[in-house]
Order: structure tokens, then C-alpha cells, then sequence
């Protein structure tokens, strides 16, 4: 299948320009990420073509891209309107990364209850223990049993890296590929166009009830900037390639994108506040989940839950955590209390009784009520619902 479509597999090209630029030299890396660019744009204007004749023979519907764009939003939209709508299996409320070559942290991670666990070859291994973070995260992929419901996801390099290449080909050798895949520093649409070209080939073969779920992490200026273009582009080709790569969530890398802007990271995080307001605002946008900054103090829980209840009320849906203890603060922040369940519901089922009886809005514990708010309710009620299934 991958045949049909060119340019699926670029790992061997990939190693060739890795190889002829140096890998491990900036402006190797930089050359080689540029030379990449130029290879997908080359490329992307047939591709585009190849795939929307594809797509429309396969419907019979001459659908144009426009239309294929906007079909998972409008889709899911249309039944609820003015909603919060993600089309995800299950919460990710806490998104814990664990260093992939820490053999002692898996074994704890393993026995945790939490909604998604990230096995990491990227930042939070050396580059010195990359090939064994690798290594042991496919491995355990095939041999650690998990909690019953935990998502188990990776993250590999960032595409721009060489590495990228060997760590998806490795986990795509193990019989359990992970349920979901982290990119790091994602910053073009060509980026994702040829990530979602290699998983969809490496994963072709396994059996149609696989899903890998794609999260990805943005942590540049320039990623925060195209992030638009980036969640097109993953929303179309998910759709037009018809499989099962899931679009899922996108990740604010708030430490690295404060390095790359020059600023420092504060406790009330006001310098980073127009990005993380920007990136939730588009990742919602494609129905996508927003995954809210780490909180790097572990002494301080006060604080962790300040910074959860602030991401919650921005409209984060989850935050990604560094140590086990700060899972269950993170979970319980993330997750709706009673009282808000209560309220929803008895609103929800207050305004649908006077609604068919005509009414367009009421009054409803003192405050007027009208359908922003019931929506409100009903994002509630939605997560509430992710969390038990
Ligand atoms: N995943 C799984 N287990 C972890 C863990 C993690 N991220 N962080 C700590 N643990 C384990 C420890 O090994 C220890 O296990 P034990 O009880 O069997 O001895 C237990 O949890 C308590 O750890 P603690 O003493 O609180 O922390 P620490 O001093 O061992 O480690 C860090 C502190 C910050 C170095 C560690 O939490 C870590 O490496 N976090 C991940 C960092 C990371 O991935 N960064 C990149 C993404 S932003
Ligand atoms: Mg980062």
C-alpha cells in the first residue's frame, strides 16, 4: 500500500542527508532540516493531487481538500454546537514523561494509575543514553505490563533530528507499537506532513484495530506561529489517508519556548501567557485536547495546584507532569469535583425541560442561562464521561 502513495518511506533519505551534513554539528542539523523542507515542498504539490484523487475516487464525492479539511471539525460540531469537542477515547488529565533509559522509573511508572504515561528518548535523556533509552523503551513496550487503561506513549526525537527516523523504525519493530506517539519542537507543516508518511508506513501492517494517537509538542515561536498550517495538515492527512494515525493533542513546551524567546520563567508565568492562551485556542479550533506546561517545583503543591486550576479554567484539558506525586494533584485538579458535576447536570436537564417547552433562556440558581453556558456544562459532562470509559 505504502507503494502507492511516493515518498511514504524517507528513512533512507533521511540517513543519507543526516549522514552527508553531520548529525551531531548545529549547522549540519540545521542544513539537513532546510534540505528536508525543500524535499517535502518539492513534493507536496503531486502528493496533494495524488491524494485528493484518491480520496475523491474512493467517496465518489469529488471531495475537494477544502471540504476534507474542515469534515473532522464539522462533523463533531455539528452534532452539539458550540461545544468543546474532542473526539478522543479517554482523558489525558496528567501526562507524565519518564526517561526512557531509566529501567528503576518504567518499573514505576508500571504500577501508577494515571492517564498517560510518555517513555521519552528526547530531553529528559542524555544524549550518551539515547541508543539505550531506545532500546529499553521497545523492550518494555513488549514485556512491561501497565495499569488497565493507562495510555502508553513515546516521545521520540524532534523530525528535525536524524534520530527520529531510527527511534520510529525501532518502535514499530516491537509486537506492542505504542498507543500514542510524542513529537517534540514540531514547527512546519512539512514536518508533519512526512511524519504522518512514516508512521502511516511503518504501522500499515499492523492489524486495522491499531491506533497511534499523535501528540505533539510546541515549543518555538515559529512552531506557536504555524501552528495552524501544522494542525491542517495533520487533521487532512489523518482524513485523507483514512487510517489510523489519531490526531490527539497539542503539547505547550513552555521551558523551551521561554529559551527560545529570551525569557525567564516565572511562577505567575505571565511571560509565556500569550502562547499558551494561543496554542489551547487553535488545538481546540481542530478539536484537539491542550496539554498545559510542566511545574518544574516539586516542594511546592500549593503551587501545582494553583497552576492546574488556572490551566483547567483557561481550558487546558490536562498537564504534563515529571514525578509520580504530582500525578494525583494534577489528576484530581483536572478532573470535574462533585459540586461541578451536580451543577452541570441538574442545568443541563433544567434547561433541556424548559427549551422544549420553548424557552431560550431561564434563570437557573439566580444567574440567567443560556446556551454558552449550557455548553459549558456539557464540556463538564464530556469529561466526566472520558474519565470512565
Ligand atoms: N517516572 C517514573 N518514576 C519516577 C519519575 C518519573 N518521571 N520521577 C521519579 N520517579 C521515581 C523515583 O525513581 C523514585 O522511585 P522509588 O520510590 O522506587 O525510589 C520515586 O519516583 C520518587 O522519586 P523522587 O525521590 O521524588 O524523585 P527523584 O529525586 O528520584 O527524581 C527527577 C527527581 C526530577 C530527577 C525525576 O522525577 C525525573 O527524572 N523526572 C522526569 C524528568 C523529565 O522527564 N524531564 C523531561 C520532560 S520535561
Ligand atoms: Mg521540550
Amino acid at each position: 500500500m505504502s507503494a502507492k502513495i511516493p515518498g511514504f518511506v524517507f528513512a533512507s533519505t533521511c540517513c543519507r542527508l543526516a549522514n552527508a551534513f553531520g548529525s551531531n554539528h548545529i549547522s549540519g542539523r540545521s542544513k539537513f532540516l532546510h534540505c528536508l523542507e525543500k524535499r517535502f515542498s518539492s513534493s507536496i504539490v503531486d502528493r496533494k493531487l495524488n491524494y485528493a484523487t484518491e480520496f475523491s475516487q474512493r467517496n465518489s464525492n469529488n471531495l475537494s481538500r477544502t471540504h476534507v479539511s474542515s469534515s473532522r471539525s464539522l462533523s463533531s460540531a455539528s452534532t452539539d454546537p458550540g461545544t468543546e469537542v474532542s473526539l478522543l477515547p479517554r482523558a489525558r488529565r496528567a501526562f507524565m514523561y519518564v526517561p526512557g533509559d531509566s529501567e528503576k522509573m518504567i518499573t514505576k511508572a508500571s504500577q501508577l494509575v494515571v492517564d498517560s504515561i510518555c517513555l521519552d528518548i528526547e530531553d529528559g535523556v542524555a544524549e550518551s543514553s539515547k541508543d539505550k533509552a531506545r532500546e529499553l523503551i521497545v523492550h518494555s513496550l513488549d514485556h512491561v505490563t501497565f495499569q488497565p487503561n493507562v495510555d502508553v506513549c513515546v516521545r521520540i526525537n524532534p523530525v528535525s533530528n536524524p534520530r527520529a527516523v531510527d527511534d520510529l523504525d525501532a518502535l514499530f519493530t516491537a509486537q506492542n507499537a505504542p498507543q500514542s506517539i510524542c513529537v517534540p519542537k514540531i514547527e512546519t507543516q512539512g514536518e508533519v506532513e512526512w511524519l504522518m508518511n512514516k508512521i502511516y508506513g511503518l504501522a500499515v501492517d499492523r492489524p486495522p484495530n491499531y491506533k497511534a494517537h499523535i501528540v505533539l509538542i510546541c515549543e518555538t515561536p515559529r512552531a506557536i506561529l504555524n501552528l495552524v498550517s501544522i494542525c491542517t495538515e495533520l487533521n487532512e492527512l489523518s482524513t485523507i489517508l483514512n487510517c489510523n494515525l489519531v490526531p490527539d493533542s497539542i503539547v505547550f513546551g513552555s521551558d523551551d519556548y521561554s529559551a527560545a524567546i529570551g525569557a525567564t520563567r516565572s511562577e505567575d508565568a505571565t511571560e509565556v501567557l500569550y502562547a499558551r492562551q494561543k496554542l489551547l485556542m487553535i488545538a481546540k479550533m481542530f478539536s484537539l485536547q491542550a496539554i498545559d506546561m510542566v511545574y518544574t517545583d516539586l516542594t511546592n503543591d500549593e503551587g501545582l495546584t494553583k497552576t492546574c486550576l488556572e490551566g483547567k479554567k483557561m481550558g487546558f484539558n490536562g498537564k504534563q507532569v515529571i514525578n509520580p506525586k504530582q500525578v494525583e494533584t494534577v489528576q484530581s485538579c483536572f478532573s470535574p469535583s462533585p459540586e461541578e458535576l451536580q451543577w452541570a447536570t441538574e442545568l443541563v436537564a433544567e434547561f433541556d425541560k424548559r427549551s422544549s417547552e420553548g424557552v431560550g433562556a431561564i434563570l437557573f440558581e439566580g444567574r440567567m442561562v443560556d446556551m454558552p453556558l449550557v455548553n459549558q456544562a456539557k464540556n463538564i459532562l464530556r469529561v466526566k464521561q472520558k474519565m470512565n470509559l
